[in-house]
């Protein structure tokens, strides 16, 4: 009896401590990084509406949100980085990595505006398949498997 509330108790703790460490950071998909790429999300479907309908006004402010958004996201810190306990050099030294991967995401879209701004939409839809490729290779290195 007596070890059998003692295994009950190990339990609780377990459980109780195992809530306490991952409550110490928001959960995968809570994090103010997932809420940019839900916007990111977002946005693209509206711009390559914006594309089908030749709606150039449209579609360039949409890029402007876009790459605001990206500038917002290249100062947060990946869910990963945190689940994995990096600190000190090494979170620097992928901090700076995944930082690259945002900003050259950024180039494509400054490209995609500028293509915008010629009136080029065929153009506009090459470069978003880039985006497309970024999106890929970031997700591959940056992003948590939950
Ligand atoms: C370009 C188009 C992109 C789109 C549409 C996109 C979309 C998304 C979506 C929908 C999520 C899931 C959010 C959630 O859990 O609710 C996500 C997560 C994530 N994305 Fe992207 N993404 C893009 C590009 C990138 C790039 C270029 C990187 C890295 C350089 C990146 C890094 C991440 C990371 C790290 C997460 C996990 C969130 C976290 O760690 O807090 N994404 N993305």
């Amino acid at each position: 009896m007596f070890s059998m509330k003692k295994t009950i108790g190990c339990l609780v703790t377990t459980v109780g401590l195992s809530m306490f460490t991952t409550g110490a950071y928001a959960h995968c998909g809570e994090t103010a990084l997932a809420g940019n790429m839900n916007d990111l999300k977002t946005d693209l479907k509206s711009l390559s509406f914006d594309l089908r309908s030749d709606d150039a006004a449209a579609a360039g402010e949409r890029v402007d949100d876009i790459i605001a958004v990206l500038r917002e996201a290249r100062g947060q810190t990946p869910y990963l980085f945190k689940e994995k306990g990096l600190k000190g050099d090494e979170l620097e030294k992928r901090l700076t990595q995944f930082q690259s991967v945002i900003d050259e995401t950024i180039d494509v879209f400054v490209a995609v505006d500028a293509a915008i701004a010629e009136g080029n939409m065929s153009e506009a839809k090459t470069l978003l398949r880039e985006a497309g490729n970024m999106r890929k290779k970031g997700h591959r290195s940056f992003k948590a498997d939950c």
